[in-house]
């Protein structure tokens, strides 16, 4: 290590902030695996999800990232003139050229000097987002500033298809700065993983998502042991991979028993061989092993469905809100997935103190405002996105599902996205 690096990995840095904005209907997974004829079980134990939040015509990346950035920097004190980079992170972009961020930077009141712009990588796009931010901060071109991260996204596969109980809608916004105050990242052992795959892509001519759903499971498992790898060969310190000695492991959770799968792989990295789940003592192992350290932060996750790439910080948020101060001052492992496929594996620290912002993040609230749909009412939802998007058209009024808020995609007049409350939909008819 050079002298300049080591300079460098002496600032902290991470996460500071964060703050969840869902979509604000859902639907129950025994309705729909109901409605389709599937036994309930296979999407409740199966997949592992409860409850899929799902978009209305009137919430997009762009509103739900708005909404999720205010509440990241109003629960933690942030004035919106401390933010120097703004990136979002999605896979359900709005406009083929500009990026969802010039609409967010203007909606946040964000200053003019501060740069903005989307990443794209499926599931990864904030991770990059994340990791870049952290980089500005440690290189000292932030100037003392901060980064605000947005992970936004909508999960759409179509009705009836597989992916469909592994659906979602839902923003995650991070505030990224020195001497952060929920986790610290390890910058000096990021470990990194790119192959080219068609697990999952979504062609420019599709609203839905296209997956080879079980080849995309080895996908990802492949790309977690060899992220895990790249990680541990930088690092001068083993022991801190060793599950025993981290407080919780964060994996990408597409949908939650993914969770599982990764922490069964992330297991058998370990003792360099495969567990036998039908083994006493291997199935012992895992669920002690995964009981503490990951499925109790997927309970938010399993309501609220697929969000792509802010799903692992969904339940990083889920963990703090749970106020285990038993957990600070503690090592955790982070590992991000993003199909085509690119992914990482890295280790942060919960920081001291974190545990005082479990209220703020609690994501409670949050789904219990939601409206539950009858599937007969998200099925006409999703007919209705099919042509939301066409100029000189005004989404449906944001009163139809009794949704709250002021920040709603309006319609789109001249080939310009709207956005504002629901009020201003009327200075939009008298134009159209
Ligand atoms: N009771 C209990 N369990 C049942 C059951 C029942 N009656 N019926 C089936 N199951 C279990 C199965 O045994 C299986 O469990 P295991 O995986 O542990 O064996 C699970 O339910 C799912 O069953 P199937 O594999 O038969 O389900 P499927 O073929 O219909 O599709 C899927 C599952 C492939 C995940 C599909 O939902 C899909 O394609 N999803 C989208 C792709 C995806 O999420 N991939 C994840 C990795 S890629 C990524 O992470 C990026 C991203 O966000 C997309």
């Amino acid at each position: 290590m050079t002298a300049e690096t080591q300079t460098q990995s002496k600032i902290k840095v991470g996460i500071d902030a964060m703050g969840f904005s869902g979509a604000q209907c859902y639907i129950d997974m025994v309705d729909l695996a109901k409605a389709r004829g599937v036994d309930p079980a296979k999407f409740i134990v199966g997949i592992g999800q409860k409850q899929m939040s799902v978009a209305t015509p009137c919430e997009d990346t762009v509103s739900m990232a708005a909404l999720a950035g205010r509440k990241a920097l109003e629960s933690f004190n942030i004035d919106p003139s401390e933010i120097g980079t703004l990136i979002i992170g999605t896979e359900t972009g709005i406009d083929h050229s500009k990026p969802a961020t010039a609409y967010v930077h203007e909606l946040l009141g964000l200053p003019t000097n501060c740069r903005q712009f989307e990443t794209k990588h499926a599931c990864y796009g904030a991770t990059a987002g994340l990791t870049s931010a952290a980089d500005w901060i440690s290189s000292g071109r932030a100037r003392g500033r901060k980064a605000l991260i947005i992970a936004s996204d909508i999960a759409r596969y179509g009705i009836d298809t597989p992916g469909e109980p592994t659906q979602g809608a839902g923003a995650v916004a991070m505030v990224v700065s020195e001497n952060p105050r929920l986790f610290e990242l390890d910058m000096n052992c990021v470990g990194d993983f790119s192959s080219q795959v068609m697990d999952f892509w979504r062609p420019l001519y599709s609203k839905y998502a296209f997956a080879d759903g079980h080849y995309s499971i080895d996908c990802y498992l492949e790309a977690l042991a060899h992220s895990l790898k790249d990680a541990q060969s930088v690092s001068d310190d083993l022991d801190r991979f060793k599950p025993d000695n981290l407080a919780a492991c964060f994996y990408h959770v597409p949908f939650v028993k993914m969770a599982r799968k990764a922490h069964t792989c992330f297991l058998e990295q370990h003792i360099d061989r495969k567990l036998d789940l039908q083994d006493v003592a291997d199935k012992e192992i895992f669920t002690k092993s995964y009981g503490e350290l990951t499925a109790p932060w997927l309970s938010v996750n399993a309501q609220v469905g697929n969000i792509y790439t802010g799903s692992l910080f969904l339940s990083m948020i889920d963990f703090i809100s749970q106020e285990n101060r038993d957990l600070e001052n503690r090592d955790i492992s982070i590992f991000s997935y993003g199909s085509g496929c690119g992914a990482s594996f890295m280790l942060a620290k919960v920081v001291d103190g974190a545990m005082d912002y479990a209220q703020a993040l609690n994501p409670r609230a949050e789904l219990d405002r939601r409206q539950k749909l009858t599937i007969e009412e998200y099925e006409k939802i999703v007919a209705l996105a099919e042509d939301i998007d066409m100029n000189d058209g005004l989404a449906p009024d944001p009163a139809r599902w009794n949704l709250k808020g002021d920040i709603f995609y309006l319609g789109t007049h001249n080939h310009s996205r709207q956005y504002g409350p629901q009020s201003m939909r009327g200075q939009l008819q008298r134009v159209s």
